[in-house]
């Protein structure tokens, strides 16, 4: 029987377990990646562990989320990072070299290699033939320090891509199409995997996009093909070197199937407030729009941005819409610089912002209040572009430039505009954003602790008998977001606990916290999908801060499960899904022989308000058990 392409490089990093779906396995690492929001957490952690030396082949910390320093927070999370880079071998990118996924796609992403990044969109690397994975901080960290990773393997999804993309129509909307195909839940526990004879017309920076955008699928990870396209990205980028072709097995056998038919696509855009809410174009029609804003990790390569010059080119940003484009690094910013496109941008009227995630994660550029704000981002969950009452909708750079000229919502297949195909150029490579952990005894580099650095909680080995007061009761789809906020007030905090477990469910529940620190034990009640989104440990770190003991929902999104074992706090599944309504504030729970019944794969929860036991699933692992049992990964790390 063939192979799929994702087991077949899976195979290659097997350290242990059966390489089956469902099973746990543990696989190699070769490189790692970390941003700043969740990076501060990641380093603390790596320096709790005493290691010397990381044990990847390369780790990269990137500097992306919180650049804009408006104080001295942003600044002294980058100055230890650094310190912390320094002592155990991690090369550091300073802050104005771009987003961190560009800047690995260009400068370090290897076809056939693995990759492990505590930022969700990590999957990114896919677009290079990678098994790219997004995963908490902790996990990263131990990948660091151990060189591997342990993960359930996933199932396979073959995507197959017939045809070839109209022009107007690009990735972006391949992967809006797949996304209302599939929702935000069809890709849990799986890898998507891109075949067909449509894969040669895209590129490198296109299969990217969608392999980016997986992550919104709840997938594992997404991955693509390693052809004479990724052959030619490469070359382009002065590493031809690092090329080797892959593919899957022409008689692979895959768990579903999904075919697209890209010369049957036209423009699409997911609407407010969720990634899988997506219609053409055409059938939202044309909605006045006040914001535009271009770039991301998802669309900020050099050919979506000339794609956005040519259609800009002479012509006038529309008098009632903000136009916002931040380039994805360093590298593209140059060229456009040099080439003109630059020019050509800011001739129309565009505001050139520097290249960062900058608005994605809600640093600047909030648009005014009841705005409608075009993105070629990936995520628009209500409140994440700091107004809460914007509706954000999803698109592709043609249709969101397009529309900064007409000032509404536009199909560009519609206008007649032709549309001028790009292609890519060639790059030099420039480290000078690149520190280099050089030198002798750079292990003993110390560490720089600035006053918003702060020790992360740490939990105790599981007791016995474990007691909770129900401090929420949750809906369905709870995100990441919601748990723990990451607006421009919070991101100068990522380092500092304390400080922001004030506001974890603020947008949900503004009596979260107090409520909590009153009880001092307690347990969250959630619906399906609790925990999608983003990686952020601290969405595990702050309601552990706070005396969470478990989690109670219909379902998990994968990291933020990871992220609570890890935390040694447990997610718990209602066996009967209809118990959820059982549940009230101010429930008292007990969970009697705790260690016993987490081993037995069925926990009891006595309701003692109401006087009824419920039955919960955990589907741990054997490493999850012993991850629970000793109240967290450090915890049992540490022996
Ligand atoms: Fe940054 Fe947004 Fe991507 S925050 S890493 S540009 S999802």
């Amino acid at each position: 029987m063939g192979k799929t392409l994702a087991y077949k490089i899976l195979e290659n990093h097997l350290v242990e377990g059966n390489l089956t779906p469902g099973e746990e396995i543990t696989i190699k690492i070769d490189q790692t990646l970390t941003q700043d929001s969740t990076g501060t957490m990641v380093y603390l952690q790596l320096e709790a562990m005493d290691i010397d030396k990381v044990q990847t082949e390369l780790s990269v910390a990137y500097i992306d989320h919180n650049t804009l320093q408006t104080g001295f927070e942003n600044a002294d999370d980058h100055a230890f990072i650094k310190s912390v880079a320094q002592r155990h071998g991690v090369l550091f990118s300073k802050p104005g070299n771009g987003i961190c996924h560009q800047l690995h796609l260009e400068n370090y992403g290897k076809p056939g290699k693995t990759l492990l990044g505590s930022d969700s969109h990590t999957p990114t690397g896919g677009g290079l033939g990678m098994i790219a994975i997004g995963a908490g901080g902790l996990d990263v960290a131990v990948a660091m320090a151990k060189g591997t990773y342990s993960l359930v393997a996933p199932k396979v999804i073959k995507v197959e891509l017939k045809g070839k993309l109209n022009p107007w129509t690009s990735a972006k909307d391949v992967i809006l199409y797949v996304l209302q195909q599939l929702s935000v839940k069809g890709g849990v526990g799986k890898i998507v995997e891109y075949t067909g004879e449509g894969v040669k017309s895209l590129s490198v920076t296109d299969r990217a996009t969608i392999t980016n955008m997986g992550a919104e699928l709840g997938a594992t990870t997404s991955v693509f093909p390693s052809d004479e396209n990724t052959k030619a990205y490469l070359k382009s980028q002065g590493r031809e070197e690092d090329y080797t072709p892959l593919a899957a097995d022409p008689d692979a056998v895959y768990d579903q199937e999904l075919i697209v038919d890209l010369d049957k696509l036209t423009p699409l855009a997911a609407q407010p407030h969720s990634p899988d809410n997506v219609d053409t174009v055409a059938n939202i029609g044309e909605i006045k729009v006040d914001q535009v804003a271009i770039g991301s990790c998802t669309n900020s390569s050099y050919t979506d941005l000339m794609k956005v010059a040519a259609i800009l080119k002479g012509k006038k940003v529309h008098p009632d819409v903000s136009l916002v484009i931040s380039p994805g690094s360093s590298k593209i910013l140059t060229k456009m610089a040099e080439n003109g496109a630059l020019a050509d941008i800011i001739a129309a009227g565009a505001r050139i912002i520097e290249n960062a995630c900058g608005p994605c994660i809600g640093m600047g550029q909030s648009p005014k209040s009841g705005a409608v704000s075009l993105r070629t981002f990936n995520r628009n969950f209500k409140g994440r572009s700091g107004t809460l009452d914007a509706d954000v909708y999803l698109v592709s750079p043609e249709t969101a430039a397009i529309s900064a000229i007409t000032g509404v919502l536009t199909d560009g297949s519609k206008t007649g505009q032709p549309l001028p195909e790009i292609a890519d150029t060639d790059f030099e490579f420039n480290d000078n954003f690149i520190v280099y952990p050089e030198g002798t005894n750079t292990e003993n580099t110390p560490v720089a602790m600035g006053p918003n650095i702060k020790p992360f909680p740490r939990n105790t080995a599981l007791p016995e008998k474990v007691e909770a007061t129900v401090t929420l009761h949750a809906g369905d789809n709870i995100t990441t977001d919601d748990i723990m906020p990451s607006d421009s007030r919070l991101l100068p905090y990522r380092s500092n606990i304390p400080h922001l477990a004030n506001y974890c469910f603020e947008k949900i529940d503004k009596d979260f916290a107090g409520r909590c620190k009153e009880v001092g034990s307690c347990a969250i009640i959630g619906g399906d999908n609790y925990g999608q989104g983003s990686s952020r440990e601290h969405a595990a770190l702050a309601p552990l801060y706070l005396g969470v003991k478990f989690v109670v929902a219909k379902s998990f999104a994968r990291i933020h499960r990871s992220n609570l074992i890890n935390s040694g706090i447990m997610p718990l599944v209602f066996e009967n899904p209809a118990d959820y309504d059982d549940f009230k504030l101010g429930d008292k729970l007990v969970i009697e022989n705790a260690q016993e019944q987490v081993k037995s794969g069925v926990i009891e929860i006595k309701n003692e308000t109401n006087g009824k036991t419920y039955r919960t699933a955990t589907n741990f692992s054997d490493l999850e058990i012993a991850l629970i049992l000793k109240g967290g990964k450090i915890n049992y790390m540490k022996g």
